[in-house]
């Protein structure tokens, strides 16, 4: 009788398509677990707020066996190893469209991965998602959300991957996410606009990119101290001054790319400590003097890019790496190599050179290159992947 009853309620208030009713009861739904009951009518506020859904993912997320909606992944929470809750949600290139995740994933409390590469929400990032208990992976990559730095993600204390490359955030990035415990930041392709603070040398990332947006000022000194870098990709932004010694204390680095900014100055020789390097990019930049042998040295070396500066000088170290397609020089002032700049350029350049305020520390080797290791094999680069949207990184 009652079912019967709620039946005809619910009936009734779907054929009268009046947006200010009250929220609909809910059915007599058995859940396995109470905390799923907890969700349901949370997953279907959110359901009625998406506007477009390509694929039809959403068609599967009625009915009480949220665990089998596409998209939802249940688990033992951390905290009751006998209970069910939704514990992940990968809505990678469903390319849903809706104006807010506000009020979804922010009350979804056993939450602990949230990946939606390749979607279309928009919106602010709420701040509520930082009452997110567990959360250890956030990927909001390549949508639409707007405003500025989401301060909340400070708060979560369980994040190690944080991914936001490709939105329109602008602002600044506070100066505490490098001190968060993350091993993954991708923030490449908004608009943020900034220094980059000094704390930047304590992040814990092993990858760091912070391409294709605003950043202005100095490559920090700092950045030598980061312990566990291994990737960091700064190119296209409006980075200004000459490269700090401090970069080539990064041991473990295997890629640096610092490409298409405004730095100058001649290269550091401390970047022939760089043992583990395989890609360094410094192009399109104002560098000059002479590209140091040490650094054409580095065994691990395998795409060396120079090329767009105001380089006047090869040693027969980098002769060798140009000759095997390792080391690219052209459009520089390299006298006697081919496809260079023209000598009035060149000569306009050298009438307006800025000189490096700390001109020994260019010349130090802070390392002991005759115990550098052979070659390494090749290994999967992570950063330059996240320079295209579609791309998870995980
Ligand atoms: C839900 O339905 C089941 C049988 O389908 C019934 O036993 C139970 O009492 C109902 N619960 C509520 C709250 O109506
Ligand atoms: C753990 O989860 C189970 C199943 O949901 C529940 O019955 C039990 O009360 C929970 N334990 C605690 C300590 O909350
Ligand atoms: C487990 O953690 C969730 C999320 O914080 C909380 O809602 C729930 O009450 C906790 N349960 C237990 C048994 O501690
Ligand atoms: C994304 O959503 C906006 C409105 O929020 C809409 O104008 C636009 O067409 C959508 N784009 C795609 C590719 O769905
Ligand atoms: C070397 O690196 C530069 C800069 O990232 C890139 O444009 C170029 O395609 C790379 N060359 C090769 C042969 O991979
Ligand atoms: C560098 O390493 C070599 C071989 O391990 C050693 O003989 C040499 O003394 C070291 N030089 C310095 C300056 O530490």
């Amino acid at each position: 009788m009652k079912l019967f009853y709620s039946l005809i309620i619910f009936s009734i208030l779907n054929n009268v398509n009046c947006q200010l009713l009250p929220p609909l009861p809910s059915p007599n739904l058995t859940f396995i677990d109470q905390s799923l009951a907890l969700i349901f009518p949370i997953i279907q506020n959110f359901k009625n707020t998406i506007t477009l859904d390509p694929f039809g993912v959403t068609k599967t997320w009625t009915g009480p066996d949220i665990c089998n909606y596409k998209g939802f992944y249940c688990d033992n929470p951390p905290n009751n190893s006998s209970a069910i809750s939704l514990a992940s949600i990968d809505f990678n290139g469903f390319q849903l469209s809706a104006p807010t995740l506000d009020g979804f994933i922010d009350q979804l409390p056993d939450l602990a991965i949230f990946h939606a590469n390749t979607n279309n929400f928009s919106g602010i990032i709420s701040s509520k998602i930082s009452n997110l208990p567990y959360l250890y992976e956030l990927d909001l990559s390549n949508n639409q959300f707007i405003g500025t730095f989401p301060m909340s993600i400070l708060n979560i204390k369980t994040l190690t991957f944080l991914d936001i490359r490709y939105n329109l955030l602008t602002g600044i990035i506070p100066p505490q996410i490098f001190l968060q415990y993350l091993d993954a930041f991708f923030l490449n392709n908004n608009n943020f606009i900034q220094k980059l603070p000094d704390s930047i040398g304590s992040t814990s990332a092993f990858y760091l990119t912070l391409a294709n947006n605003k950043f202005v000022g100095p490559i920090p000194p700092t950045i030598g101290q980061a312990p566990n870098l291994l990737e960091i990709l700064l190119l296209n932004n409006l980075l200004t001054g000459c490269i700090p010694y401090e970069l080539g204390l990064l041991k473990k680095a295997i890629v640096i790319d610092v490409g298409f900014n405004t730095l100058t100055g001649p290269l550091p020789c401390s970047l022939g400590c760089l043992e583990n390097v395989e890609q360094l990019n410094f192009a399109g930049n104002l560098l000059y003097g002479q590209v140091p042998e040490v650094i054409c040295s580095l065994k691990n070396l395998v795409n060396f890019t120079l090329s767009y500066n105001y380089f006047t000088k090869v040693g027969p170290l980098c002769r060798e790496l140009i000759e095997n397609g390792v080391l690219n020089v052209e459009k520089n002032c390299i006298n006697g190599l081919p496809n260079q700049r023209p000598i009035l350029e060149c000569v306009l350049f050298r009438m307006r050179i800025k000189l490096c305020p700390l001109q020994k520390s260019l010349r130090i080797i802070p390392c002991n290159i005759s115990k550098f290791s052979p070659h390494r094999p090749e290994r999967h680069l992570i950063s330059y992947s996240a320079l295209s949207k579609h791309t998870k990184l995980y």
